[in-house]
């Protein structure tokens, strides 16, 4: 609202300045260095040379046109410059008249998004997490803001690594044992052909040849594939229901890959397609390596997979955005395919984004599934949802269903302890602050959701009993000017592909909100001053459950 306000004003100030003096101008509106000074400053000295005047009469021009605007309790002319400042009372009525948390209307584009994207037979680790919650959370953002969003989980179910499970399988494993840990069982076989392979190189031959024959079409490789694929979706999609994570379409590298005839074919159309050492790629400009898009022995690479996925995408939604939530580490590779894209002159090219972020540390390092300091999701989710649990049982032990209140407070706090960051920096995973309900945490913000709704509850807000004058108390409006920017925070976190902007606000949002509390009585007995509080906690409540909404995470009466 007042971002929207300045740019009135501009447009204001210049139509009549081109009234009366037939002036093409455009105003500068600055912030003054001194926040004393007032909310806006013009500065009056580009007016001088056309006006013929000096700098402190071109000021009053200014000052006596922005008079003719009710907006403003003072407007004062110091050397050059004109520094104005909002009437409180106007601008807040006008924030609060203006507040609405309405999905916008339909701006009729459409925005893909890949993320989650996990590899089956593998566990979900804490490393897919990040794009998990960044894409959710971002595809809530772009939905609110106007975009139909098309959520898609790209299945890693492609490889040679197949052939080797298959190998496992038959030789070692059995279905009773997969059915009832699938992952850890299929893991495990993985492993122990590793292990088996590095004695015996001949074993990797075999896996190939499965994996080729599985490819082929042996149809009880497929089936034995196929039952990985569902048990490892199964447990995946556990993690989904717990996060509130879901998607529009499931696509399948292997999928990809059997459909890939038609971006081989088009590539060679077009004459990008170059025979290197007896593979087939497309040479790209420097520093990219070339993009190897087809084997000697015929078979696809990642690259030929993603590049027949997003035609396909394109087909069938007629994107304007496809957005990849995909680890730093595959930075040069989305490089490769949009200028492989680029070269193809697909018409979507422009509209793909690479949206990156940075890994999740432990003690300074990676985690890997290697170096057993990999985590699975699902044992942080649970040891999160433990420690909400025992500080409820600490300090509110009666509380009704706290089973279910602790499992999305230990869910939440997750989120938030990786939405907070900007994406593209590494993190330290430090479960046991995440998970406090005060500080940087989702908890702490939740917790003043449900203060601020607990004092609501018990007062019986009045609207028609609210004076807008009452905001031109600098704490309160400070907390005004704090609920308008919600807006402005979203369009950053869209233009971005950022949610930590949003993480940032709402901490900001929360802290605003504890210290008035902290200072301030609201339930008094004059019933002006405690309506127009009210009218502030509530707006302040309503801001933060919905940005709490657009995080994915939960709103909650009690904790
Ligand atoms: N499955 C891949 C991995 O875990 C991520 C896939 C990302 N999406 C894509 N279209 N390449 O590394």
């Amino acid at each position: 609202m007042i971002k929207e306000l300045k740019s009135e004003i501009q447009s204001y100030v210049n139509k009549r300045l081109n009234e009366i003096y037939s002036l093409e101008f455009n105003t500068v509106i600055e912030n003054p260095k001194n926040p004393q000074l007032g909310d806006l400053a013009i500065p009056s000295f580009s007016l001088c040379k056309v006006l013929k005047k000096s700098p402190v009469e071109c000021a009053e021009v200014i000052k006596n046109i922005l008079l003719e605007l009710d907006y403003f309790s003072s407007v004062e002319c110091v050397g050059a410059y004109v520094n104005a400042k909002y009437s409180r009372t106007h601008l807040a009525e006008k924030v609060f008249k203006n507040l609405s948390f309405d999905k916008a209307e339909s701006n009729g584009k459409t925005v893909c998004i890949d993320y989650s994207s996990p590899n089956i037979a593998k566990p979900f680790s804490i490393g897919h997490l990040r794009s998990t919650i960044i894409g959710q959370s971002l595809g809530n953002v772009l939905e609110y803001k106007g975009y139909k969003v098309v959520r898609i989980d790209h299945l890693g179910d492609f490889g040679t690594q197949f052939g080797k499970l298959i190998w496992a399988f038959k030789n070692w494993g059995n279905m009773d044992d997969v059915l009832k840990d699938p992952i850890n069982t299929l893991v495990g076989l993985y492993v122990r052909f590793n292990q088996e392979a590095e004695k015996n190189p001949a074993l990797d031959d075999e896996a190939r040849k499965i994996f080729k024959e599985l490819e082929e079409g042996n149809a009880e490789y497929r089936e034995l594939w196929n039952k990985f694929k569902n048990y490892s979706l199964k447990e995946f999609m556990r993690m989904y229901e717990l996060l509130n994570v879901h998607f529009d379409k499931f696509s399948s590298e292997a999928e990809a890959s059997r459909k890939s005839a038609y971006i081989i074919g088009e590539l060679k159309k077009k004459g990008l397609l170059v025979e290197d050492q007896g593979a087939q790629v497309v040479f790209l400009s420097d520093p990219l390596p070339p993009a190897i898009i087809q084997k000697s022995d015929g078979s696809t690479l990642y690259i030929t997979r993603d590049l027949e996925e997003v035609w396909d995408r394109y087909k069938e939604f007629k994107f304007d955005k496809m957005l990849y939530c995909v680890g730093n580490e595959q930075k040069l590779y989305f490089n490769q395919v949009k200028e492989v894209l680029a070269k193809m002159d697909a018409p979507f090219a422009s509209g793909v984004s690479h949206v990156a972020f940075g890994l999740i540390l432990r003690d300074g390092k990676k985690m890997s599934t290697r170096t057993g300091t990999a985590v699975k999701l699902e044992d942080v989710l649970n040891e999160s949802i433990r420690l909400a649990k025992a500080h409820i049982d600490e300090k509110n032990p009666n509380l009704e269903g706290k089973d279910e209140i602790a499992t999305k407070i230990g869910v939440s706090a997750i989120i938030f302890n990786d939405l907070k960051n900007f994406r593209e920096n590494e993190y330290e995973f430090d479960l046991e602050s995440a998970t406090r309900f005060e500080g940087q945490t989702g908890p702490y913000i939740e917790y003043t959701s449900v203060r601020i709704g607990s004092i609501l509850e018990s007062a019986n807000f009045d609207p028609s009993k609210v004076d807008y004058s009452l905001y031109e108390n600098e704490i309160m409006f400070e907390i005004v000017k704090k609920i308008d920017e919600f807006n402005d925070v979203l369009d950053k976190v869209v233009e971005e592909y950022a949610p930590h902007y949003l993480a940032k606000y709402l901490l900001q949002l929360s802290t605003l909100f504890n210290s008035f509390y902290a200072k301030e009585r609201v339930l008094i007995d004059d019933e002006v001053e405690r309506n127009t509080k009210l009218n502030l906690l509530k707006g302040i409540k309503n801001t933060i459950d919905k940005g709490l909404t657009l995080l994915n995470m939960s709103v909650l009466e009690k904790m």
